[in-house]
């Protein structure tokens, strides 16, 4: 596999052997030295259109413990900011020799077009998404199922709800994926006017389940997925409102005592403490959200490794 865009090219094997390398990358965290030499000698630039803490920190340890030299470009600060094009900017950076880019970028589908552009000139870079528009945050749904499983044992028949602003998440599309493929149960929980349109259609193809009623829903689950509001997405305003909101989907202290005691809470981050998540369900002890956090590094080292020690990187062939 040259680049990761979506979840998606992964099949089952592929995403249960990302875990699995993930698991050796964690123990890391416990020791005093960290760096490996996996890496030693490659580039990895961070590219990043969309503000962004644990992605883009969690890249750049991921990469530094593996040995490779990593660089962070934000759009605020670069030429892009002079009104270079995305194409010229890929294009300049991939002329400096790079093996890996990690793209964030608002626009869904940038990072697939960086990477079409890279392989028609012959580079090598690969091309992992970081979070594109509402499309997909695939590393988001590695870290999320390792998370998952490590707390709750292989996710076969498991229920697990995405709870909150479907519409706007990519980290709900992707999770949707990675956690069909490992064979979960999915129920995708929201206000009818922060489902997408054709949810039924899409629920009834991928096989998950959609409900309004997070009351119903909640007494049943092994984990509950909430998302954030994505509010700066929402230029016109939003409805429901925010106290609405939170009384009709959010995580509350009230809505806690009927999650099962083995259930446990996950939040991507950034949590709007008091909207999707009260702040006695983001510090409860089924909470994972500071797990959600660890794993991201593992498995990104998990991601990087793959793709640079694939064959075309290591041969010198391009793919
Ligand atoms: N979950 C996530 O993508 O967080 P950041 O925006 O902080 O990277």
């Amino acid at each position: 596999m040259k680049h990761l865009l979506s979840i998606a090219d992964l099949d089952r094997e592929s995403l249960l052997r990302l875990l699995d390398a993930a698991e050796g990358h964690l123990a890391l965290q416990d020791e005093r030295v960290k760096k490996r030499d996996h890496l030693r000698g490659r580039t990895v630039i961070n590219l990043f259109f969309e503000d962004s803490t644990r992605t883009r920190s969690s890249f750049e340890i991921a990469g530094k413990w593996l040995g490779a030299d990593t660089i962070n470009i934000a759009a605020k600060g670069s030429s892009v900011s002079k009104g270079e094009s995305l194409r010229d900017t890929v294009a300049t950076i991939a002329a400096m020799g790079v093996d890996a880019l990690v793209v964030r970028h608002p626009a869904s589908g940038a990072p697939a077009q960086i990477a079409r552009w890279l392989d028609a000139q012959g580079r090598r870079a690969s091309v992992v998404n970081a979070g594109d528009g509402t499309h997909e945050h695939p590393t988001q749904a590695l870290l999320d199922a390792f998370t998952l499983r490590r707390a709750l044992g292989e996710l076969e028949g498991r229920h697990v709800a995405i709870v909150g602003d479907v519409t706007h998440s990519r980290v709900a599309r992707s999770n949707l994926i990675a956690l069909r493929t490992l064979g979960a149960r999915v129920t995708v929980v929201a206000p009818a006017t922060l489902m997408p349109s054709g949810a039924a259609a899409w629920a009834a193809r991928d096989g998950f389940a959609l409900s309004h009623e997070l009351d119903a829903v909640l007494p049943t689950v092994d984990a509950a997925m909430m998302l954030r509001v994505q509010s700066e997405r929402m230029a016109g305003g939003y409805f429901p409102t925010p106290r609405e909101y939170t009384v009709v989907n959010g995580l509350t202290r009230d809505r806690l005592a009927a999650l099962p005691e083995h259930a446990v809470i996950c939040h991507p981050g950034p949590m709007n403490r008091g909207l999707e998540i009260s702040p006695e369900a983001a510090d409860d002890a089924r909470s994972r959200v500071l797990d959600q956090v660890s794993a991201g590094v593992a498995v990104r080292m998990a991601v990087l490794d793959t793709l640079m020690n694939d064959p075309h990187h290591t041969d010198g062939v391009q793919a």
